[in-house]
């Protein structure tokens, strides 16, 4: 199998160039060259639409990032953006005081997530997993924190502790997705003090294998927070609205204190929440300042009423379900036919194809190919994130991104 051609990205490297002289390193956090493959990826991109995306030295692609998740419909949405862009021009969306849009979307969160009774509105997941762990604290009285999956970049949370002072994450203490044994463990020695148990109901760790909750685990970590009366959240900030509307927790039958929502719900448009059971959401109202400049502007607030909307009428997760395993089953059947070390993990919305960790430490080389081939063809997918998939994805472009796989696993067989 030949190798495809590298992409020309000469603009890319030229802004990038420019960039290192006026923002450190360039570009910050996920978007660095390095969290791609350097010098074979694009570092800006132009435009996109749909599914497809443009770099600025024009070069198409077909997205399977999806912004990092936010973009559930597609890019550039029509109703969403005519919606938003009404709202700007003709009533204004940043005011002194709050605009009635929260209730609204308080109402349908109601609806659709099983743990909501009462919700607050912020702009980030961030924003939203801190202020959960604040409120379990307030609620509770006590400090520690057990956690499970990425919740941001907060002091308390964060895996680079650069610049952190120890003491903001020192009660803060870590299991493993489908370990319920590691936290029954944990909880054994702090579960008295443990104010939270914050993690994702479906497993989806940085870097590693996408999980579906083994058989009594999520069960079982809800018990162990009923037995120590410590506030359970769910962070669904990547699969409310993805995995099921009213997100893991619908899917999987448990119900945590707390959920906290972002990303998909406004289809790119900054606003997150947390929502859970009145109780617990009371200790925001009584004891805590959550508050900034930006949390009621109602951009956030429109787009989310309207994506939900479209999410409602359209039937669209069950549209990339359906899609989504079918182009899921073909891609197994690739793996089978070119038996290269590469696995297939994770349910139809999202998913992830990583190599096979053997001791030689080969599989680098196996994903940086894999991966490189991919890019060079026209298709954007991460090394070292999974993928997702949207409603405008179409059978087109999963039957062309099919075919680019099966090539760049030939191209692997018989490199390797
Ligand atoms: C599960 C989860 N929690 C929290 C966050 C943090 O969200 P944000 O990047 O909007 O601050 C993310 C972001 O990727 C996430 O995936």
């Amino acid at each position: 199998m030949k190798e495809a051609q590298k992409l020309d990205i000469t603009k890319s490297l030229e802004i990038f160039e420019e960039a290192c002289g006026l923002v450190p390193g360039g570009v910050l956090g996920a978007r660095r060259p390095g969290d791609f493959i350097k010098g074979e990826y694009p570092i800006f991109l132009e435009t996109g639409e749909g599914s497809h995306l443009t770099d600025v030295d024009g070069n198409e692609f077909i997205d399977f990032l999806c912004g990092y998740g936010p973009i559930i419909l597609g890019y550039r949405e029509r109703e969403v953006d005519n919606a938003v862009c009404a709202q700007i021009k003709e009533k204004g969306f940043c005011f002194t005081l709050t605009q009635k849009f929260q209730n609204e979307l308080a109402k349908k969160l109601k609806e659709l997530v099983p743990s909501s009774q009462l919700s607050i509105f912020l702009k980030t997941g961030s924003d939203a997993t801190t202020a959960s762990i604040r409120m379990a604290r307030a609620f509770t009285g006590k400090i520690k924190v057990m956690r499970c999956g990425y919740h941001g970049w907060h002091d308390w949370c964060v895996e680079m502790k650069g610049g952190i002072p120890p003491k903001f994450y020192e009660d803060v203490f870590e299991f493993h997705y489908n370990k319920l044994d590691e936290l029954e463990e944990l909880m054994a020695i702090h579960g008295n003090e443990t104010a939270a148990i914050i993690m994702t109901p479906f497993g989806h760790p940085n870097h590693e294998k996408m999980q579906e909750p083994g058989p009594g685990f999520l069960e079982g970590v809800r018990d162990l927070a009923n037995k120590y009366g410590v506030v359970l959240v769910f962070d669904e900030i990547r699969t409310a609205f993805r995995l099921r509307m009213g997100g893991a927790q619908e899917l999987y039958g448990v119900t945590p204190d707390l959920t906290v929502l972002g990303k998909a719900i406004a289809n790119g448009y900054p606003i997150s929440v947390v929502t859970g059971k009145k109780e617990v959401m009371s200790a925001a109202a009584d004891r805590l300042f959550i508050s900034s400049t930006f949390f009621p502007n109602s951009e956030g607030f429109v787009a989310a009423l309207k994506t939900i909307e479209i999410l409602e009428r359209d039937n669209v997760l069950e549209n990339i379900w359906e899609k989504g395993d079918r182009f899921l089953k073909n891609i197994r059947g690739l793996l089978k036919k070119y038996p290269v070390g590469a696995e297939l993990s994770g349910v139809a919305p999202m998913f992830y194809i990583t190599f096979e960790k053997e001791e030689s430490g080969r599989y680098k080389g196996k994903r940086k190919d894999f991966y490189t081939q991919l890019i060079r063809k026209g298709f954007f997918f991460s090394p070292y994130h999974h993928a997702y998939i949207s409603f405008r994805h179409t059978e087109e472009d999963l039957n062309m991104t099919l075919r680019a796989i099966e090539e760049s696993l030939a191209f692997l067989k018989e490199k390797y």
